[in-house]
């Protein structure tokens, strides 16, 4: 497993605003969705490519583009659909699947409850979005769900990580998974409800407002 904690003015700065507890909803939409752009640029450094021939209005040239099989994007649902914009405005060919995961509050155990995703990824590369990489449950859910499928390689993108979800990751996750984990922020520790500390609270309730 690689991780990758982007160093970036913007990012950092982005970030900090995004945090503070007086930032609107719209706002932080707004935020969270710049900040994926600019994780992105890293977060897709091996994506597939092939050389093509083009013509430019001068002469003609050998190119690259993205290739196939197409990357396949999942956000994890709901707070994941916060990101997907971010993403796919970098990766014109990708296609979107979703995985919606719950989180019981107070076993902090994943389950699954919604699905639409191929069943075949053989090959695909995958782009799994979730803000938060807190006790690493979920990701090593989704990682084992793709994996299973085909998937070729797997770079989960996030805005922040605790320690404890990537220790469990690199502990609990099947060795010949090959997981990038892409971050702004790798940050203190997990609190006893499984927050983020310092965090930025409960990223689903920040992005789409609370839900009872
Ligand atoms: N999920 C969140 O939305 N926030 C956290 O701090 C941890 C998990």
């Amino acid at each position: 497993m690689r991780v990758l904690e982007i160093d970036h003015p913007l990012v950092a700065h982005k970030l900090t605003v995004l945090r503070e507890r007086s930032t609107h909803s719209s706002v932080f939409r707004q935020l969270a969705d710049e900040l994926v752009t600019l994780l992105a640029y890293e977060a897709t450094r091996n994506v597939a490519v092939a050389p093509v021939q083009i013509e430019t209005p001068v002469t003609e040239m050998t190119g690259t583009k993205l290739s196939n099989p197409k990357p396949m994007v999942v956000p994890i649902l709901r707070a994941g659909l916060g990101m997907l914009d971010g993403l796919t405005r970098l990766l014109p060919t990708a296609e979107v699947g979703f995985l919606g995961m719950v989180r019981n509050d107070e076993t902090l155990e994943v389950t699954t409850y919604a699905n639409r995703l191929p069943d075949d990824l053989s090959g695909r590369q995958c782009f799994v979005l979730d803000p938060m990489l807190a006790t690493g449950h979920t990701l090593i859910a989704s990682c084992e769900y793709l994996h299973e499928r085909g998937a070729k390689d797997i770079t989960c993108v996030t805005l922040l990580a605790a320690p404890e979800g990537l220790k469990a990751l690199e502990e609990q996750l099947d060795p010949a998974i090959d997981l990038t984990v892409v971050t702004a922020s790798i940050d203190q520790e997990l609190n006893e409800k499984g927050y983020i500390v310092p965090g930025l609270g409960d990223a689903g309730d920040r992005l789409f407002g609370v839900v009872d």
